[in-house]
């Protein structure tokens, strides 16, 4: 980790649709280099916190401030050029294409020339442990799914990656495999990654910081070890695994 300078500000998020507050007044400060990981259980908010720093959503109050910019009117691919990339819960990719040319198309517009953008793709799916980058995007596993997910948002050259619920679906050898790959990205590119995750365990081994959502709300805030024993935490997740 790089000290103390932050990337990213979170500044007193509140975001309704109609009646529900998907989140409420939700502060929190991304430190550069950091993994921070963003728990709670499902409909807490994890997802339109990813939608609103990356610029899909915009809040109904409160600001969104990167690297000191204020960004909260920024469009999203705007953001993506400012550095921040993120990644679907559900992968969005194309069936019917090569998974070298789902990295290597969007590569395109910036590297203006198609071989050059496949060797680029070849290249980022070799670095997240994707074997076979001539597979049809129809025939790809899970893990290749999140695999193919993450070299496309490292093809932006990301200085801040939102990864939302990466874990999912996984098989547990799968997710460890995945925490190596996210600890060496964060490590050897320099990526500060907010981790969405709705199962703590699933990120206590490598992130830095945990917050919690649940219903909106962020009810804590700490090291891994504070927060499965943060009484709140136990509470929210009652009924559920932490
Ligand atoms: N576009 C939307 N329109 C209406 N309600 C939404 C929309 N997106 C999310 N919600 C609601 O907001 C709450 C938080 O959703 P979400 O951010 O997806 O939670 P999480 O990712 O933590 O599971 C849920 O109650 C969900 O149904
Ligand atoms: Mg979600």
């Amino acid at each position: 980790m790089e000290g103390d300078e932050t990337i990213l500000e979170v500044i007193n998020i509140t975001k309704k649709f109609g009646g529900l507050t998907a989140l409420n007044n939700v502060s929190f400060d991304v430190r550069k280099g950091e993994i921070l990981a963003v728990i709670g259980p499902n409909g807490a908010g994890k997802t339109t916190l990813v939608n609103i720093i990356s610029g899909i959503l915009r809040p109904t109050a409160g600001r969104v401030v990167y690297k000191g910019i204020d960004i909260t009117n920024t469009r999203p691919n705007k953001r993506a050029k400012m550095g921040i990339a993120r990644t679907f819960q559900v992968p969005i990719y194309i069936k019917n294409l090569r998974a070298i040319d789902s990295v290597a198309i969007p590569l395109t517009w910036k590297l203006k020339d198609l071989d050059l953008a496949r060797k680029k793709a070849a290249d980022l799916l070799e670095r997240v442990g994707f074997d076979n980058p001539y597979k049809m995007g129809k025939d790809l596993t899970l893990t290749e799914e999140k695999r193919l997910e993450i070299a496309r948002a490292l093809a932006l050259e990301p200085e801040l990656l939102l990864l939302d619920e990466p874990a999912a679906g996984l098989r547990p050898n799968e997710i460890d495999e995945l925490e190596s790959l996210i600890l060496s990205i964060a490590k050897q590119r320099n990526i500060t990654i907010i981790l969405i995750e709705h199962i703590i365990k699933f990120v206590m081994k490598i992130c830095h910081r945990v917050i919690v959502l649940n219903f909106g709300n962020k009810i804590a805030e700490g090291s891994p070890e504070d927060v499965v024993a943060n009484p709140d935490v136990i509470t929210a997740y009652l009924g559920g695994i932490i």
